[in-house]
């Protein structure tokens, strides 16, 4: 799919809820957001443990469906799609990164980018050309042929983050994607989405409880119980949700567990470990 012009808004989210039943009854974790993201915008989705942010950007990414509300992707709304359309939509414009990288031990780095456009069956030479070019624009150039347990922890998350933009996305989409890496190894993965977004023009949401990337953010939000809730600006008492969430330790694997499930759709036929 063509790029976004800058500025324009290709991901909107209309009074958007999702409701679980769990035994112990109805959970609210998405309990209406109205949102908007622009091309060549980094938002940062900032809350505590349970305040809805996987549960938010699952939904804005197609993995997951509101049980009400509206979100669209450019100017098609992901309500009418049947499954195998939501996939073929997200093949195309949603690029996904996650805290625990999520990449196949047995594949080198490059054939781990390789992965999306071998689903979405581009030609061998196209696929070299574009894997070559994705792991360039990451550092990544001269350790292709390494596998992931062969590579740091940021270098690992570097090969996520190639592999999500190979397909050349108009939206990321990125779930605490420093919550396993040190802070200085953070900073620099930051600053790699950042460039990406603003040269690729492409639409980021990174949800995250990291300071140092919320300060890297063209726009934050604050999420609380599912909703928004006004921007903290300047200093005083507003800051206190933030330092709150600091204490909150990320439970890795659990959300991608549930992930996992709907992204394996996408990876059908796939090769496996
Ligand atoms: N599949 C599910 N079934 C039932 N409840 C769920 C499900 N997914 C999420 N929830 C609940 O929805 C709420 C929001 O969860 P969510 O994972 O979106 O929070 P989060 O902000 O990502 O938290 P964290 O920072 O710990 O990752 C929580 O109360 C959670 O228990
Ligand atoms: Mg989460």
């Amino acid at each position: 799919m063509e790029h976004a012009t800058m500025g324009e808004a290709v991901l909107r989210a209309r009074n958007v809820v999702r409701t679980f039943s769990t035994p112990g009854g109805e959970v609210h974790a998405v309990a209406g957001i109205d949102l908007s993201v622009q091309s060549g915008e980094l938002l940062v989705v900032r809350g505590a443990s349970g305040a809805g942010k996987t549960t938010l950007l699952n939904l804005l990414g197609g993995l997951d469906r509101p049980t009400s509300g509206e979100i669209m992707i450019g100017e098609q709304a992901l309500g009418g799609l049947d499954e195998d359309a939501l996939a073929a939509l997200r093949r195309d414009n949603v690029g996904f990164i996650f805290q625990a990288f999520g990449l196949v031990p047995v594949l080198s780095a490059a054939e781990n980018v390789e992965l999306p456009l071998r689903i979405a069956r581009l030609a061998p030479a196209e696929r070299d050309a574009r894997v070559a070019e994705a792991l360039e624009l990451v550092g990544l150039g001269a350790h292709r042929e390494q596998r992931p347990g062969e590579l740091s922890g940021g270098q690992q998350q570097r090969v996520g983050i190639a592999r999500a933009i190979v397909s050349r996305p108009r939206i990321l989409i990125a779930d605490e994607p420093t919550g396993q890496l040190d802070s200085r190894t953070a900073a620099q993965i930051m600053d790699l989405l950042v460039a990406l977004t603003h040269t690729r023009g492409l639409a980021a949401i990174v949800s995250t409880h990291d300071p140092l990337l919320v300060a890297r953010a063209d726009r934050v939000i604050d999420i609380h119980d599912g909703r928004l809730r006004p921007p903290a600006d300047g200093p005083g008492p507003a800051d206190g949700p933030d330092s709150a969430d600091r204490t909150d330790a990320a439970e890795p694997g659990e959300p991608e567990t549930r992930r996992s499930r709907r992204l394996a759709r996408d990876m059908e036929g796939e090769p496996r470990s």
